[in-house]
């Protein structure tokens, strides 16, 4: 894929909070309340089944792209076999689905479906998976997502062991020459920011440590405040 890194257009980080920890029956006030200070919209889409959580379908991300025809929606699919999802997702206007490979029975061929529909694919690890279950398939993907908490829930707290597969995943794009944005997900705040930005992460997920604040969109301010901050260090 080319032109991912010139969508993060020379800033620290792009901001992707979480619908997952936004006020469920105002969801999208809540995107509003944040004013400018959110760049995309994270779409958490739990089964039940791969993680412990069941949490928003198809229905959701149509009416997020009907009410914010603008916004670049991010959809990330924790749920298997991610193949037998894709289908009720690419017709809803997403701009980024992603799979987690874990749970992916052929995940190059889901990568391949993705693309085809028009919609930047995306991969996905857990923290217990280790990065070269995505060498094979990082040349197809514009975003590659590493998760910095077992999925399944917000508000947990961020594992750092995972540092080290950013720092890789950043030798790996340069060594290959490829294009792809690192999203982190999962215990990103106003402080764990600025240690991600400094390992390479491009984008930023945050739920709780946005959506559960007093001041959402102050909250959105402080995290990109102290990403920024590091990222120039
Ligand atoms: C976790 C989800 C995350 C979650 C992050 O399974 O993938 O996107 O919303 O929540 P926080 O930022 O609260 O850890
Ligand atoms: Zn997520």
């Amino acid at each position: 894929m080319s032109g991912m890194l010139d969508i993060k257009g020379g800033r620290a980080c792009i901001l992707a909070p979480s619908i997952l920890s936004a006020d469920t029956l105002a969801i999208g006030e809540s995107i509003r309340s944040l004013g400018s200070e959110g760049d995309w919209i994270h779409v958490d889409v739990a089964d039940g089944h791969f993680v412990p959580n069941l949490t928003f379908g198809p229905m959701m991300v149509s009416a997020l792209r009907r009410g914010f025809p603008d916004a670049f929606i991010d959809v990330h699919l924790m749920v298997t076999p991610a193949e037998d999802f894709i289908g009720m997702f690419m017709p809803t206007g997403p701009d980024i689905i992603t799979v987690q490979v874990e749970a992916a029975r052929h995940v190059h061929r889901t990568l391949q479906a993705i693309r085809d529909a028009g919609i930047i694919p995306g991969v996905s690890i857990n923290p217990g998976t280790p990065v070269c279950m995505l060498e094979p398939v990082l040349h197809m993907v514009g975003l590659v997502l590493v998760m910095t908490v077992n999925p399944g829930f917000g508000g947990q707290k961020f594992i750092p062991e995972v540092l080290s597969k950013i720092k890789r995943l950043v030798r790996e794009r340069a060594v290959q020459s490829l294009d792809f944005l690192i999203e982190c997900d999962g215990g990103v705040n106003s402080e764990t920011a600025g240690v991600l930005v400094n390992a390479g992460c491009d984008v930023l997920v945050a739920g709780s440590a946005v959506y559960d604040s007093d001041d959402p969109a102050r909250a959105a301010r402080e995290i990109r405040r102290n990403a920024e901050l590091e990222w120039r260090v």
